[in-house]
């Protein structure tokens, strides 16, 4: 730690002055990425006599700190307060968390840490403070920050259909969300929670979501592996009885936290994991893309799913929707169909009667492929590695076709938009899941369990021989999820 008697005196002064100060608010500067390095920070003057700015690239404040990046401005140029680095090289979706210090008639105050994330690296020639000035518009409700923008490179701002949690508004096609994976632990990944629970309704999949030996890294992506229980817990675990409690992050009155062994009812054959952002990141319309490498061996299926943050159409049977972004199952037989787009109920037909698909050329889970869900508010639109393979439109509403194929719970969703119940906020999860009782049809050759059968669980267990050979690639990779305003 730098902890000079500079430093030291900086900081001692910013907290003085600060404490002594009266309360005036420090404005948010705008920030802006250079071609073809750098950025450059703008205060619009108010009377100010001295501009501090204190930075960090990708690592957030978690104390009045000085950050690695020190400057102090004692004049202003044409009104603003600028701070310009030119030789930090940046790449979208990397954060500068800053905080800045102002002096104002003698009485020093401090702002917040705001953060910026570089959203595009502007194009050559396009550098702010020439070129010609951005078209002023009149401020209507639909482009409520076109106005004053300093910098007249920058292009307006439209305001999205998007909706992201916890901002007022949203400019159009901006990066919202964006997780690199350069990581090397868990505990590094602020904006996930991993689940820690025994899956169950609807789908009552064969594993445990377990994070300990289950989540890895390496090469900047997110690995999520299946482990044998039978190798963590040893050969008598099948009829173990386990308490998550305070570790569980499902619902107790589901069973999702304890498991009773019981008859058929055995343990968890296999330990995987899923993360999801409904802590941090939740989110209505956008795009998202993700990169990844699907898991290969039988009866495994990856999770890269919009899931709703709160089942305001209902709990079950998936009545408020989940959308999939990637899905392919794992057997070498079925890996070369891709399905992506909305799943509004947890039994067939209708499970999988808005389900896009693709065939590849090989199987998806060969190798790392760009999967894409634009999620509007008047329809979804499925792409993988720039190739749109389908649309999902809600015509008069899900609701009119889900009647049609008796799904009962429709009725719910007639007090929302056309798109219900995919109109509420939705959030990210990534995960890897192994069977249960509604993806696979009892026809396939060699399937170890049939999906009504009291002894589902057990019977897959039985025939490990017939589908453990096949696990050799078996783990989710994740590159990158990154989603943008629409
Ligand atoms: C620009 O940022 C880098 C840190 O990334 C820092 O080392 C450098 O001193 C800064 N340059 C100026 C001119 O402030
Ligand atoms: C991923 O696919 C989307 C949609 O097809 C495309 O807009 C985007 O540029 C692709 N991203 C990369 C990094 O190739």
């Amino acid at each position: 730690m730098t902890c000079d008697v500079r430093t030291l005196l900086f900081i001692l002064f910013v907290l003085i002055g600060t404490c002594l100060a009266q309360n005036y608010e420090v404005p948010e500067p705008t920030v802006e990425a250079l071609f073809p390095k750098g950025f450059k920070v703008s205060l619009k003057d108010d009377g100010y006599s001295f501009f501090g700015f204190r930075g960090n690239i990708n690592e957030e404040f978690h104390e009045v700190k000085e950050g690695q990046i020190k400057a102090d401005i004692v004049s202003k140029q044409g009104g603003y307060w600028v701070y310009k680095n030119r030789s930090k090289k940046l790449e979208v979706g990397d954060t500068i968390f800053y905080w800045i210090y102002v002096i104002k008639d003698g009485k020093g105050a401090m702002s917040p840490v705001f953060d910026y994330t570089v959203t595009e690296i502007p194009a050559p020639g396009s550098s702010p403070g020439k070129g010609p000035k951005a078209p002023q518009k009149t401020t209507t409700e639909n482009d409520l920050f076109s106005f004053e923008r300093f910098g007249s490179s920058e292009r307006p701002c439209q305001v999205s259909k998007t909706v992201v949690q916890g901002e007022t508004s949203v400019c159009e096609g901006n990066l919202i969300f964006n997780e690199e994976f350069e990581k090397t632990s868990l505990r590094d990944l602020s904006k996930w929670n991993a689940e820690i629970m025994f899956p169950r309704e609807p789908d009552f999949p064969f594993n445990a979501y377990i994070p300990d030996n289950t989540i890895s890294f390496g090469d900047g992506s997110l690995i999520i592996s299946p482990v044998l229980t039978e190798t963590q817990q040893g050969e008598d675990f099948l009829y173990k009885a386990v308490d998550l409690s305070v570790r569980c992050t499902g619902k107790a009155d589901r069973s999702e936290c304890r498991h009773e062994a019981s008859g058929a009812n055995v343990f968890p054959p296999v330990l995987t994991a899923k993360i999801s952002t409904r802590h941090n990141f939740n989110f209505k319309f956008g795009r998202i893309e993700v990169r990844a490498k699907l898991p290969a061996g039988s009866w495994l299926i990856p999770e890269i799913n919009l899931e709703p943050s709160d089942h305001t159409y209902g709990q079950e049977h998936y009545e408020s929707g989940v959308m999939r972004v990637a899905f392919a199952r794992g057997n070498p037989i079925l890996a070369k169909k891709l399905y992506g787009g909305p799943v509004l109920s947890d039994t067939e037909p209708f499970r999988s009667a808005l389900l896009k698909e693709k065939i590849g050329i090989e199987n998806w889970n060969k190798d790392f492929h760009n999967y894409t869900l634009v999620w509007k508010p008047d329809g979804i639109e499925l792409l993988v590695d720039g190739d749109r393979y389908g649309t999902v439109s809600p015509n008069g509403g899900f609701y009119e076709a889900a009647r049609k194929h008796g799904v009962t719970h429709s009725s719910h969703w007639v007090k929302g938009t056309v798109m219900a119940p995919l109109d509420e906020m939705f959030h990210v999860t990534l995960g890897l899941r192994v069977g249960g009782i509604n993806d696979f049809p009892d026809d396939l050759a060699d399937k170890p369990w049939a999906n009504r059968a009291s002894k589902a669980r057990l019977n897959f267990w039985k025939q490990k021989d017939s589908w453990y050979p096949s696990w050799y690639n078996s783990a989710l990779h994740v590159d990158y999820v990154r989603v943008y305003a629409l």
